[in-house]
């Protein structure tokens, strides 16, 4: 982890930055929306040292299903997800942030990688209604804090007018 990372400070001061810039990728009319969400994916993989695969699922809500988006990183295997499966599902069903500290202790997961340990997903409300969720993994164990809840649901946020 860089050395900045471990001041409290630093990480909000980072994810203020990260805000800034995501909204400016966002409001950006002239790019397509999926290369927005790819270019954001990309922003927090290599600004955050813990987050290790980030990728959007939008929602088919004729099947009551997510489909994978654009995600930076692993090619994943879970390209469509039923709502209430895994982590993602959970969200989906819940419509709110679900946080697994430890994945090798959830009976409700879908596995991409062993190296894979803990994960946040964040559903995505577009004016109330639910269009995708935020997903991200992270190598280390109970990687996300509540900073990393408000942080990501703040991006959730600013990117729910690209669904
Ligand atoms: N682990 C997820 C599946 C998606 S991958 O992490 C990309 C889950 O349990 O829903």
């Amino acid at each position: 982890m860089h050395a900045a990372m471990k001041n409290t400070v630093t990480k909000q001061q980072l994810f203020l930055a990260l805000l800034g810039e995501v909204r400016t990728i966002a409001e950006h009319t002239q790019d397509d929306t999926n290369e927005k969400l790819l270019v954001i994916c990309k922003l927090l993989v290599d600004a955050v040292p813990y987050y290790d695969w980030v990728g959007f699922y939008c929602v088919d809500s004729s099947k009551n299903e997510l489909v994978l988006g654009p995600f930076a990183c692993e090619p994943t295997e879970h390209k469509r997800i039923p709502f209430g499966k895994g982590v993602c599902g959970q969200a989906a069903e819940r419509r709110e942030t679900v946080i697994s500290q430890d994945v090798t202790k959830e009976l409700n997961y879908l596995a991409c990688s062993p190296q894979v340990k803990a994960e946040i997903v964040v559903p995505i409300l577009k004016r109330g209604e639910f269009v995708g969720v935020l997903d991200i993994d992270s190598h280390a164990r109970s990687a996300f804090t509540a900073e990393d809840k408000k942080f990501l649901e703040q991006v959730c946020a600013l990117v729910s007018e690209l669904f």
